[in-house]
């Protein structure tokens, strides 16, 4: 059998941005490419990989020249590490490009006026924004180009840190990671060197065996700290010096916790974590709301644009004091609580029971009353009779996971009738596809995106659509 030809294809201009990190390029004849690693305004040579969706994809071998939006990326694992792709990308580019993203998949799918998507509202805190990330032990490290190409043998392979874009196995191993505080650094980095010494074993995603398998920090804006050790197997010595350890070495942690996660996946959301040490929670403060966050408790990742995200929100939503409000997909009741004090009432729905429970935790906990939380689907609770029996939805404000909203779910909004909707989203084109579902009762009538995730091409949007008269 003869070997595949390998296709280059040359001068490939790089003139905007697509999903996942990636970037769109379009050669001298016109067809267009799906590029890694490069930035719009690049002009690149490439190599065709396959067509995905009907879209051929490349991978640059090699750059003729360097966009003026460049900037040299500040991490040391830029390029290895799956996190910040857009490292290399300046502030005000990146964010001209997510604004782009939510006014192109508005006027696109949901034929929205571009007029109406306010400029994005950036995050003023660039780096150490994020108040929760997770890291894997591995028994083999993710080896960088430079590494490869030199003769040095690794035999140590071990490896903690984050997994590089499409790979579950391998993991880079991060010495200093900029999104969170410097402290989780400094946990990190003590757990290697612990493990070296102790010689404690690294998972092995091949085998599946080891000891060490992955580690959760979190922290508060008011500098409560939690960290979740993750165990494949239970070792009682080795596992209780360690985390006495760790609470001698870091008494900033709030929170210890582990977990024993024998499954074939390292989710451990389905499984008993055990509070070794301090608090079984940790508590963050918006505005004038507390909540408590557990260990499987979903919250917003950067609390900082939180703030901001939410603060929207309530400004799109105009709550008058007599107002019944929905808020689907509740969470830990995050936006129902902050928004409790402006009307009546408000009823929020989620399908994650514990963060049910977290979310009535945390109306005790700010002495709220008027707030009802529901643990189920949104398609399945939200019907006539649920809207019948808890109140007319005057103000309905909806925060979904990426894939968007159920079409039945919008069916029933449009029966309803709010007065107001909200939606906020983290996916711009399933959000302008709902959108374009409710404009048959309702306009849009302004768009705020708000950026939560410097230096990666995610974004979140806040949409006001108002009851057509
Ligand atoms: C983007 S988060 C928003 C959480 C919350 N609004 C906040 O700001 O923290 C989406 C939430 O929807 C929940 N969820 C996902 N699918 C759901 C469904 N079909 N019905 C109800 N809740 C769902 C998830 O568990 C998650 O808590």
């Amino acid at each position: 059998m003869g070997r595949r030809k390998v296709r280059m294809v040359s001068n490939i201009s790089v003139i905007d941005v697509a999903d996942r990190g990636k970037a769109i390029g379009r050669c001298e004849e016109g067809e267009i490419y799906i590029v890694d690693k490069a930035v719009p305004g690049d002009n690149v040579n490439v190599q065709f990989t396959k067509k995905k969706k009907g879209v051929k994809q490349g991978i640059v071998k090699s750059y003729n020249s360097l966009s003026d939006k460049r900037v040299e990326a500040f991490c040391e694992h830029f390029g290895s590490c799956g996190g910040c792709k857009w490292q290399n990308m300046g502030y005000e580019s990146q964010l001209f490009y997510k604004h782009k993203q939510v006014k192109d998949a508005l006027t696109r799918i949901a034929k929205v006026d571009a007029a109406e998507v306010l400029p994005i509202q950036g995050c003023k805190q660039e780096r150490e924004y994020r108040n929760k990330l997770e890291y894997s032990f591995s028994t083999q490290r993710w080896l960088t180009d430079k590494e490869l190409k030199s003769d040095e043998i690794f035999e140590n392979k071990n490896a903690l840190g984050f997994h590089p874009a499409g790979s579950y196995s391998k993991v880079v191993d991060v010495t200093r990671c900029h999104l969170q505080d410097d402290r989780s650094n400094q946990i990190r980095n003590f757990i290697r060197t612990y493990a070296a010494e102790n010689n404690l074993a690294y998972f092995d995603y091949k085998s599946h065996n080891g000891f060490l398998r992955n580690m959760i920090v979190r922290n508060t804006s008011l500098d409560q700290w939690m960290l979740i050790m993750s165990f494949f197997k239970e070792d009682r010595e080795a596992r209780e010096m360690l985390l006495d350890g760790l609470a001698d070495k870091f008494p900033f942690i709030t929170s210890l916790q582990y977990v024993i996660n024998g499954k074939r996946n390292d989710t451990i959301m389905d499984q008993d974590i055990i509070c070794y040490h301090g608090e079984p929670i940790i508590i963050e403060q918006l505005g004038d709301i507390k909540y408590r966050i557990g260990p499987k408790s979903f919250f917003q990742t950067n609390s900082l644009q939180a703030k901001v995200l939410y603060d929207t929100t309530m400004e799109f939503a105009g709550l008058q004091q007599g107002e019944t409000l929905y808020d689907l997909y509740t969470g830990i009741g995050s936006i129902a609580l902050y928004a409790s004090g402006s009307c009546k009432k408000v009823i929020g729905i989620e399908e994650v029971a514990p963060a049910i429970e977290n979310a009535k935790e945390n109306a005790a906990l700010n002495e709220i009353d008027n707030c009802e939380f529901f643990a189920a689907d949104v398609k399945d609770i939200l019907n006539k009779e649920f809207i019948e029996e808890h109140g007319k939805i005057d103000v309905l404000i909806t925060d979904p996971p990426r894939a968007g909203m159920h079409k039945d779910v919008t069916m029933t909004i449009l029966e309803a009738e709010p007065n107001r909707i909200v939606y906020v989203s983290c996916n711009a084109a399933t959000q302008a596809r709902d959108i374009s579902l409710l404009k048959a009762k309702y306009d849009h009538k302004l768009s705020q995106p708000v950026d939560m995730f410097p230096h990666t091409h995610h974004i979140e949007n806040v949409a006001l659509l108002t009851l057509k008269t």
